[in-house]
């Protein structure tokens, strides 16, 4: 095998304009030997790969050589350039307002998006927004939206649009041609153990908000067991590197650094988070439950990005306002109905989880809530049918867990710890057993552990 060349097009004017023709193995050791590659090998690289012209093996060589030895802030900036610039750019100028986009790194019951968008949109916000679908442990809001029968997430640019304009709020999938490159380059580094890498991971998020027209980010990146980045300093650094990006392309970004030590709400499973979602548009939520305390604070940073208010404290008297008004809510519904969703779910949304049985889960122990493993967590809810083991697996949407606890809670034996949805017995087992592993039972309270670590402007 002899592997790949790339035609690097020498594109600055101040040197010799035209074109090279470099081995693509060069450029590996460029990068592995921490040497700095040039945009121009950069953008090579990138377009070679998403044309077919650089095999796997040397792509997920490349990207290894990354994984271990980073790049610099100009390399990273460039990388996020060439993908974006690899497909389709969506241009939604014609659409009034700041177009403000949110994005969470992802997580397990983090339903902030269906809280955060409609509040904003009530508030006057504009937001237009491509959204993901979940693999593995993590939810994607695409498949809770799904889950309310009759709702299609593959619009047309021109409906996509249309309800924007009419409701402030609409959330789609990915149009087939944005960012091809990081379809192909994340489809590799799932299986090479390339997907942790901050470079890889920060010009992955970004290529795709900066390609799908939004003009202000709010990223919600998380920190803990049940997220890519484990510890909050790590997660700090994929912040300010996603931050800086945005700036640097002239979209206002900013970063909260967010828990997910425990799932964020409680509920994990798609029509369950959809529920759990309208409660806490509908007011039934605690101003301090960690759901709608985050989504508030994401929220608050939209409307700040979004130019309608100058403090945190402002934006979340209007947000508020809002919340209590039940106008959050009733955006949310508009948006579902507008995307087919079927009245008799929308204002029944308790139909949105009928399974065939109920299952309560009991701690071992009694004791206090210690540590929990909230990827497994996910993974449980997954075994349940909440979920994909891998890509293109059937979810149920009804199925998932409930929990009833948080971390420093005080439970006995005969208090369920969860309560799982169940409509298939195949996994049931090793779901209950995944669940109580991953709720650790201390006979000492734990510490307290943040909600949210940092801002990140
Ligand atoms: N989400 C993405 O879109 N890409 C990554 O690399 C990680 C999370």
């Amino acid at each position: 095998m002899i592997g790949a060349t790339v035609q690097v097009h020498l594109r600055n004017l101040d040197t010799n304009k035209g074109v090279i023709t470099m081995r693509m193995v060069d450029l590996i050791v460029k990068t592995r030997r921490k040497e700095a590659l040039s945009d121009d090998e950069i953008h090579a690289i990138v377009s070679g790969f998403t044309k077919g012209e650089i095999p796997d093996y040397q792509m997920s060589a490349w990207m290894m050589a990354v994984c271990l030895e980073g790049m610099t802030k100009r390399e990273i900036s460039e990388l996020t350039l060439a993908m974006m610039n690899s497909g389709e750019i969506v241009k939604l100028d014609d659409l009034a307002g700041v177009k403000v986009d949110k994005h969470s790194t992802g997580g397990v019951g983090d339903s902030t998006t269906l809280i955060a968008a409609p509040l904003v949109a009530a508030c006057g916000g504009t937001v237009a927004k491509m959204s993901g679908r979940g693999l593995g442990h993590t939810g994607g809001t695409l498949d809770k939206l799904e889950s309310v029968p009759g709702v299609s997430v593959e619009l047309t640019m021109e409906r996509f649009k249309q309800i924007v304009a009419d409701i402030g709020l609409c959330v789609m999938g990915q149009t087939k041609n944005l960012v091809p490159a990081d379809k192909l380059m994340y489809a590799l580094r799932d299986v090479t153990g390339t997907v942790e890498g901050i470079p890889l991971i920060a010009s992955s998020i970004m290529s795709k908000k900066l390609a799908s027209g939004a003009e202000a980010i709010v990223l919600d990146v998380k920190a803990g067991s049940g997220a890519f980045m484990h510890n909050a300093e790590d997660a700090e650094r994929l912040a300010r590197t996603m931050v800086d990006i945005g700036n640097h392309m002239g979209r206002r970004t900013m970063a909260l650094i967010t828990d997910m030590n425990q799932p964020l709400g409680l509920a994990v499973g798609n029509g369950l988070e959809i529920i759990e979602a309208m409660e806490a548009l509908s007011g039934k939520l605690d101003e301090n439950d960690h759901l709608l305390n985050v989504s508030l604070m994401l929220a608050a940073k939209m409307l700040i990005a979004s130019g309608l208010a100058k403090t945190a404290e402002e934006a979340r008297k209007m947000l508020m306002e809002k919340l209590a008004s039940g106008e959050g809510l009733n955006r949310l519904k508009k948006m579902l109905y507008a995307m087919g969703g079927k009245e008799e779910y929308i204002e029944n949304p308790d139909k949105l989880a009928a399974v065939k049985r109920l299952v309560d889960v009991y701690p071992d122990d009694s004791g206090y809530i210690g540590d929990m493993r909230a990827e497994s967590i996910g993974v449980a809810a997954q075994l349940l049918g909440a979920g994909r083991a891998k890509k293109g697996d059937i979810i149920d949407p009804a199925t998932g867990l409930v929990m009833h606890v948080r971390r420093g809670d005080r439970v006995t034996k005969h208090d369920p710890i969860a309560t799982m949805y169940v409509n298939d017995d195949s996994h049931l087992e090793d779901a209950v057993a995944m669940l109580k592993s991953a709720v650790a039972i201390t006979a000492q309270k734990p510490n307290d552990i943040p909600m949210v670590y940092k801002e990140v402007d």
